[in-house]
């Protein structure tokens, strides 16, 4: 039996509601099948332990995470927190050093699920967003200088490494041609930004060359959006770099019908330091506590999860599963204009995995 040691790391806010409920999901589905085992061990690391600690995790965090296969990540913010200390304390502090170079956004209309276009069905939005994940604009070069002066300056510095673009583009080219349609959108923004978004165009021309299978063509960032709007149709697999594919997902998860639902993957592709798995959302302080936060997003993220493991068959029964719950709007929470509570779904997931065979 394959056994996995999973890292839960719920963070802040939301994220211990539907990391806790992810959790006991994949433990239902691991009971119902066998073949697999998955082994938990929570961290309580993120805001309350900043308060207590003033770090986000301990020194050796990452070093004890180092042993496990997978991470299983909620989401870190708090409003009495500075958004850089707890993203750059905890999420960031492990994506960079574990070397996560591919964000894997998949974006699809569940069924059950109303996106808020008209004339765009299930059929006519199913993408996946590739995300640079290391460098580009949140690469952390910079600095502040003569603070609080009128004369104060802030850098904020761009960093692209043709390493850096190579792999990532080699990666999205091979996700764009492990799917149907093997089409791919490079989005870019060389008009404006004429040094590193120059080299991302060249790369990208250099890599397709050994995609001839590989249908491609280049996007400005902002005729992306319109098209993302208006021709959802047309694309399929669309690379970004860190911050435009930031923006472009949060704007694929709306058009999806909720950021509730949106799951993610960062992932380590060569497989050096465990990858880490979480929904796109935040900590969603204005729902906290109320029992009414989607887990959709964290069961998806969980699917992702078992198929990076390399247990596709579980991987797709538990599609299965979130596709049967989310087809009945009386199983929807109120992101998604309903009136179910997170226990409510965790529940209804957790029977349809048993009444599938
Ligand atoms: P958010 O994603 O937490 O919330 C945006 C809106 O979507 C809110 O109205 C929220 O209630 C709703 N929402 C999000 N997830 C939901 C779910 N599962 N079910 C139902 N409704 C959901 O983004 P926001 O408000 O900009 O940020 C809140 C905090 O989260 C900030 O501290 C921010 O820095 C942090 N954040 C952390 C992320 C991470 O850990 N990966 C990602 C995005 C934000
Ligand atoms: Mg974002």
């Amino acid at each position: 039996m394959n056994s996995y040691k999973i890292a839960a790391i719920p963070g802040d806010g939301i994220g211990k509601e539907v990391i806790a409920a992810g959790v006991e999901v994949l433990q239902a589905l691991a009971a119902r099948y066998g073949g697999f085992k998955l082994d938990f061990e929570s961290f309580d690391w993120g805001s309350d332990y900043y308060r207590k600690h003033g770090v986000m995790m301990p020194e050796n965090g990452r070093e004890t995470l180092k042993s496990f296969d997978a991470i299983y990540f909620g989401a870190v913010g708090a409003p009495d927190v500075p958004d850089h200390v707890t993203l750059w304390g905890l999420r960031l502090a492990i994506c960079q050093p574990f070397d996560q170079y591919a964000n894997v956004r998949p974006t699809r209309i569940l069924p059950g699920i109303e996106g808020p276009l008209r004339n765009v069905a299930a059929k006519d939005l199913d993408w996946v967003i590739v995300r640079e994940n290391s460098e580009g604009e949140y690469a952390g070069q910079g600095g502040r200088s003569h603070r609080g002066l009128p004369e104060e300056v802030a850098t904020e510095v761009s960093i692209f490494t043709r390493a850096g673009v190579t792999r990532i583009m080699r990666f999205a080219f091979e996700v764009a041609r492990s799917r149907p349609r093997k089409l791919l959108t490079v989005v870019t923004k060389s008009n404006a930004q004429r040094h590193g978004m120059v080299m991302w165009d060249e790369i990208a021309a250099e890599v397709a060359a050994d995609y001839p299978d590989v249908t491609w063509d280049k996007m400005l960032v902002d005729a992306m959006t319109m098209r993302m709007t208006l021709k959802p149709q047309s694309l399929d697999t669309i690379v970004a770099t860190n911050l435009h594919a930031d923006i472009l997902s949060d704007l694929a998860a709306a058009l999806a019908g909720s950021l509730g639902i949106a799951p993610t993957a960062n992932l380590n592709p060569e497989r050096r330091f465990p990858s880490m798995f979480e929904p796109i959302h935040g900590s969603a302080f204005d729902i906290t506590g109320k029992g009414i936060a989607n887990p959709v997003g964290t069961f998806w993220t969980a699917t992702m999860m078992l198929e990076h493991l390399g247990e596709k068959p579980a991987a797709e029964r538990l599609m299965r599963a979130i596709e049967r719950v989310t087809a009945d709007p009386l199983l929807h929470t109120p992101d998604l204009g309903g009136s179910a509570t997170t226990r409510q779904v965790t529940d209804a997931v957790i029977g349809a995995i048993h009444g599938d065979n």
